[in-house]
């Protein structure tokens, strides 16, 4: 059963050419193949009346996998992770990680991480490349020194697929890769358990997180979510960065030219190209909204780039302009559930723009690339550049 739109949203047609993937959103009321209804948010009016309403849950592991998936290794680990739980339970899971999370204890690894990024553009070769590689290879190495990991044993760049298999759980298609996705979970938990145990005491994102008072099951969960949580998204945004700068390249002037600040390109480019599709929640109780009946049990699902292309909120959304006024990024999620990691991920993206400034790498985009549809984080699947 379909509730309908609350609201449509009707780009440029030159628009609809150059970025298909919001179109196929578009499409949603139509792919999802769910009992639940949809409401569908799309300008910034309507994102702060959602973010406001007092009747939403946290979609359920069940209820995006359409039901495939209420047992097995995936949901157990979905029962012991903030982002599929509520109330109280999500209340003391959060408390128990945020401190782990601080914006301090990540400032103070800037500078690596702007060396990090360096040097992995320094070390590209000349010639056709694909930056997907140099994406990988940068939030591997962050990640690494941000969790303390980046010498051990336990861990090697094999670890970005798994969580990104485990990542699938995320998405309305998970009901169909019920295996993956299981088999994702066992590897993840038997990696993170030793990582966890060899930063006992130490004072890493992943010392901290050993360190919570909590079961050892629920520390090792929250290791694997922010292996999940952070490792797709944080590529994405980075492709997308690198896709932005090079698709045009007076913007790419700009940044070595120092005429823009690295956190405001960050910003605009999340503006721009928002890697975390939607934000879906489940109505708790059934309320009206205005001519829509909701039921609770429907899902409601905000968009992050239609949000981010409202008239009404911004001057001319379709410019890329890091200069403009920017207000309150869809992209990281609302409320209980905001986006834990965002200090983390927004210092590793802007030493990125930061890196990208210094070096002024000679990159030329050879052609335009395909890019993920909804389902996953939204990025380039290749992007494939001269490097001169
Ligand atoms: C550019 C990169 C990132 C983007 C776009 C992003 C986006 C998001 C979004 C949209 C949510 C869900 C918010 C909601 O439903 O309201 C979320 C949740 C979360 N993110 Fe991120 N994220 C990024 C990077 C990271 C990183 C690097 C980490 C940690 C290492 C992380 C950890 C988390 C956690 C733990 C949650 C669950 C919070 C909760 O449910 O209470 N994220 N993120």
């Amino acid at each position: 059963m379909k509730t309908g739109l609350l609201e449509t949203f009707d780009p440029p047609a030159d628009e609809w050419d150059a970025n298909p993937w919001p179109f196929v959103a578009a499409n949603t009321a139509e792919w999802y193949e769910g009992p639940l209804g949809i409401l569908f948010v799309s300008s910034n009016r309507r994102w702060e009346e959602f973010r406001a309403l007092k009747h939403l849950r946290a979609a359920a592991i069940e209820e995006t996998s359409l039901g495939a998936i209420t047992s097995g290794p995936a949901w157990e680990w979905s029962q012991q992770v903030t982002s599929w739980s509520d109330g109280p339970r999500h209340a003391e899971l959060r408390g128990l990680f945020a401190p782990a999370f601080s914006a301090s204890a990540v400032n103070r690894l800037r500078p690596r991480l702007v060396d990090i990024c360096v040097e992995a553009i320094e070390q590209l070769p000349s010639g056709p490349i694909d930056l997907a590689e140099l994406a990988n290879n940068i939030a591997y190495r962050a990640f690494g020194v941000v969790a303390g990991i980046t010498n051990s044993a336990h861990i090697d760049m094999s670890v970005i697929d798994t969580a990104t298999d485990l990542a699938n759980l995320w998405g309305w298609h998970s009901g169909r890769m019920v295996d993956v996705i299981n088999r994702a979970a066992v590897d993840l938990r038997a990696v993170v358990d030793l990582l966890l145990r060899e930063q006992e005491g130490l004072d890493t994102l992943y010392g901290r997180i050993a360190a919570a008072d909590a079961e050892w099951d629920v520390r090792v969960a929250a290791g694997m979510q922010t292996l999940v949580a952070g490792w797709e998204t944080t590529v994405a945004s980075i492709l997308g960065i690198c896709h932005t700068l090079l698709d045009d390249p007076s913007r790419l002037r700009n940044v070595v030219e120092a005429a823009w600040s690295p956190a405001a390109v960050v910003e605009e480019c999340l503006r721009w190209k928002p890697p975390a599709a939607a934000m879906m929640r489940i109505a708790s109780e059934s309320f009206q909204w205005e001519e829509l009946s909701i039921e609770a049990g429907h899902m409601l699902v905000a968009y992050t780039f239609f949000i981010a292309r409202d008239c009404d909120a911004y001057d001319d959304p379709w410019v890329f302009n890091p200069a403009r006024r920017q207000i309150d990024l869809p992209v990281w999620g609302f409320g209980a559930h905001r986006c834990m990691g965002v200090a983390l991920a927004t210092a590793e993206l802007e030493s990125l723009v930061e890196a990208i400034r210094v070096t002024n790498p000679a990159w030329a985009l050879v052609e335009q690339p395909r890019w993920t549809d909804p389902k996953r984080a939204y990025r380039p699947i290749e992007l494939i550049v001269e490097n001169g």
